[in-house]
């Protein structure tokens, strides 16, 4: 399986703490860009360096935690070839992979439990990119990165 990168701000380390242990114990290569002190950060400061990765296809899947998702998800759907699916549910981790092919995570670690949380991320992982319409809408969104 691919190396997953993953990062927070403060309000979404704990869950990413949980979710990186959860990810070594499947077997899974975990590069953790941080944060790694309880000290309150700003959430691009994190968001970006790992959005940037994903973009140059230096890192094919990422997982991103703030408090709610929102602030990650802004940040890295702003950079190319990066499609953000902020989810809170086991089905929406599912889309998030079968419909729209999302190479990055977000979850709201002030809205969503560990357990919740640690069964979204595997079910992203082992759901499969259904293709077909779903690359044409895809195709769609890149032709405005392409302008
Ligand atoms: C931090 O207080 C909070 O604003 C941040 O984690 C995130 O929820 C922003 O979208």
């Amino acid at each position: 399986m691919d190396k997953i990168a993953i990062a927070s701000d403060h309000a979404g380390r704990e869950l990413k703490d949980e979710l990186v242990a959860f990810l070594k114990d499947s077997g899974v290569e975990v590069l953790d860009m941080g944060t790694n002190s309880p000290d309150r950060v700003d959430y691009p400061d994190f968001g970006i360096p790992l959005s940037q990765k994903v973009s140059s296809g230096e890192i094919k899947k990422g997982i991103l935690i703030c408090g709610t998702g929102i602030g990650m998800s802004i940040v890295a759907n702003k950079f190319p070839n990066v499609r953000a699916a902020l989810v809170n549910g086991v089905f929406m981790a599912k889309m998030a992979k079968e419909h729209n092919d999302a190479n990055i995570l977000v979850i709201g670690g002030r809205v969503v439990g560990k357990d919740l949380a640690r069964e979204m991320v595997d079910t992203w992982l082992k759901s499969r990119f259904e293709g077909g319409r779903h690359q044409t809408r895809l195709d769609k969104i890149s032709k405005i990165e392409d302008k």
